[in-house]
């Protein structure tokens, strides 16, 4: 295994307060949202909800850091988590697959879930404005305006790669194409 193999939680604190004294903040729609799947008491359920569709969607998040960093180390950084979260939800996808096999009623209760998830967080502001602009100026690389306009195409192309990726999953859990549209669709705006 290479030096680099295995990631330290450290390494996240460190590179947030790389230019910086101390540590943003998250916003209160951001926890409501993780509150979300903590509250779901079926394992089944938040695991769909958690790795299928918030850990699928962080996962195009964490290839977009890994093209666009700013330099080598966070470049690694997102390589080696992408890799660690692709684990995480190659595990719910295998796990949700078989539940979906022998269960039939299965697939109206993932529906159901993420329906229900989508009520609960419908008054929160959905991704921090914050978050979105850093994602563009990151993709940008600086902060003229054709690099930005780059930056917000990059981040709009990194959205509908989410959306695809999630429309993926939902398939090979057996959803027909149209159910498949209308769940990513529901999936929180914050990304989790
Ligand atoms: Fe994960």
């Amino acid at each position: 295994m290479e030096g680099l193999a295995k990631i330290s939680p450290e390494v996240f604190t460190r590179r947030a307060r790389l230019k910086r004294e101390n540590l943003g903040l998250s916003t209160v729609g951001g926890q409501a949202s993780l509150k979300t799947l903590l509250d779901e008491p079926d394992f089944a359920l938040a695991s769909f909800l958690l790795s299928v569709l918030g850990e699928g969607s962080f996962l195009s998040l964490l290839w977009f850091l890994r093209d666009n960093a700013p330099d080598p180390v966070t470049r690694q950084v997102a390589t080696l988590t992408a890799q660690d979260e692709a684990r995480h939800v190659a595990f719910g996808l295998a796990h949700l697959e078989r539940h979906c096999q022998i269960d039939p009623m299965m697939h109206g209760r993932l529906r159901g879930a993420i329906e229900q998830r989508h009520d609960a967080l419908s008054n929160t502001a959905g991704l921090n404005a914050l978050v979105f602009d850093a994602l563009i100026t990151l993709a940008a690389g600086s902060l003229e305006p054709t690099a930005l306009q780059r930056g917000f195409d990059a981040v709009s192309q990194l959205q509908a790669d989410m959306d695809r990726g999630r429309r993926i999953r939902l398939r090979k859990l057996g959803f027909d194409e149209t159910e498949a549209e209308q769940l990513s669709a529901l999936h929180t705006r914050n990304f989790m």
